[in-house]
C-alpha cells in the first residue's frame, strides 16, 4: 500500500519556522510527545527533530518508558532489568530513544517510567522522581512555568495530565519493578486513552509544520485544568474499554473518592496557577 503521508516532504528550516511561530525561542523548559511520522517525510529524521527541538528550547525532556520492565506480581520472573541504557518502548517514539542514545542526557531512575532530558534544568527535573510520584519531573516542570508540545499526537500522550490526576488525588494502582537487585512496588495510573476529553478546557498555541499538527501547552494550564475537572468529575478521564484497568481504578474512586495530594513544588504566590474558566 502506498504510505501517503511520507510524500510531503518537510526540511529542517520549515521544522524552525514551526518552532518558532509557536513562541519557542530557547528559553522554555519543554517536555516532548512526538510522531515522527506525523511530519511525512522530514529530512534527517529524529535527528533533525532532536536538534531543532534543542535549539528552541533550554530543557528538553520527554518521556523513556520502558514497560518491558514491568512484572506481573512481586513474585514474578523478571525479564528484563533497567539501565541508563535501556531501550524506550516503541510506543514512546525514535526521540525520547534518541535522547536516551546521547551521552550528555540525563535519565530518571524510575525502572518504567523512566524521564529523559537534555539542557539546563535536566539534572533537577529527572531528579524529582520517586516510586510513589514517578511523574514528580512534570511537577518540576510546574515550578518551572515549563510548556508540553505535542507533534502530531494527541492528548493521550500527554504526561502532563497524569500529573494532574496525581494532585487531585485519583487512586493510582500498584505495579512492580525490579530495583537494585531486589523488587519494588510503584505507583502507577489509568491509562491515558481518553485524555482528549480534557482538550475543550486547555487553549494551545498551534503551527504545521509539513502534515503534522504541533499543540504547545502550558503545563500549568494543563495540570490545572486535569485538576479542575477531576474535581468536579472524577471519573471523566477514565476509559471505557471493559478490559483496561480504568475499570478497577473506577471501582476504587466510586468507593472511597478523590484524596488530592499535595503539589511538591507549588508554585510561589506570583506565580499563581491559571484560572480555568470554562470549567
Ligand atoms: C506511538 C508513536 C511513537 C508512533 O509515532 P510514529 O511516528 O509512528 O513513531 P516514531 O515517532 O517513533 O517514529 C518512527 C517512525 O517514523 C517513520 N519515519 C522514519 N524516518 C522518518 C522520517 N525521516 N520522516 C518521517 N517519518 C519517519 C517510520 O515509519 C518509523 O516507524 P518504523 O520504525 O516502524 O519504521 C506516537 O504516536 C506517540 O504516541 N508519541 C508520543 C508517545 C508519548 O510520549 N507517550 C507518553 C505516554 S503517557
Ligand atoms: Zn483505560
Amino acid at each position: 500500500m502506498l504510505n501517503l503521508a511520507r510524500r510531503v516532504h518537510v526540511t529542517p528550516r520549515q521544522l524552525d519556522e514551526g518552532l518558532s511561530a509557536l513562541g519557542l525561542d530557547g528559553t522554555q523548559h519543554l517536555i516532548v510527545h512526538s510522531s515522527l511520522r506525523s511530519f511525512g517525510q522530514l529530512e534527517g529524521g529524529a535527528a533533525t527533530l532532536l536538534h531543532s527541538l534543542e535549539q528552541h528550547a533550554a530543557t528538553l525532556v520527554a518521556p523513556a518508558f520502558s514497560y518491558q520492565t514491568l512484572m506481573r506480581g512481586p513474585q514474578s520472573p523478571v525479564y528484563a532489568r533497567f539501565g541508563r541504557e535501556t531501550r524506550v518502548s516503541r510506543d514512546i517514539g525514535r526521540l525520547p530513544q534518541m535522547m536516551v542514545e546521547r551521552p550528555d542526557a540525563l535519565r530518571s531512575f524510575h525502572p518504567a517510567l523512566s524521564f529523559v532530558a537534555l539542557g539546563q534544568q535536566a539534572a533537577d527535573l529527572t531528579a524529582q522522581q520517586s516510586l510513589d510520584s514517578p511523574y514528580s519531573p512534570i511537577g518540576a516542570l510546574y515550578a518551572l512555568d515549563g510548556y508540553a508540545l505535542l507533534i502530531g499526537v494527541d492528548h493521550s500522550s500527554n504526561t502532563s495530565i497524569h500529573y494532574g490526576e496525581y494532585l487531585a488525588g485519583m487512586p493510582l494502582l500498584t505495579r512492580y519493578v525490579p530495583l537494585d537487585g531486589g523488587v519494588a512496588a510503584s505507583s502507577f495510573p489509568n491509562c491515558s486513552a481518553d485524555f482528549e476529553r480534557l482538550g475543550p478546557y486547555v487553549l494551545p498555541s498551534i503551527a504545521y509544520v509539513g502534515k503534522s499538527r504541533l499543540r504547545l501547552y502550558r503545563v500549568r494550564a494543563l495540570v490545572d485544568a486535569a485538576v479542575c475537572l477531576l474535581t468536579h468529575d472524577p471519573q471523566a478521564l477514565l476509559c471505557n474499554y471493559s478490559g483496561c484497568r480504568c475499570q478497577q481504578v473506577r471501582q476504587m474512586v466510586q468507593q472511597a473518592g478523590l484524596h488530592p495530594r499535595p503539589h511538591p513544588a507549588a508554585p510561589s504566590p506570583q506565580h499563581a496557577p491559571e484560572a480555568v474558566s470554562q470549567l
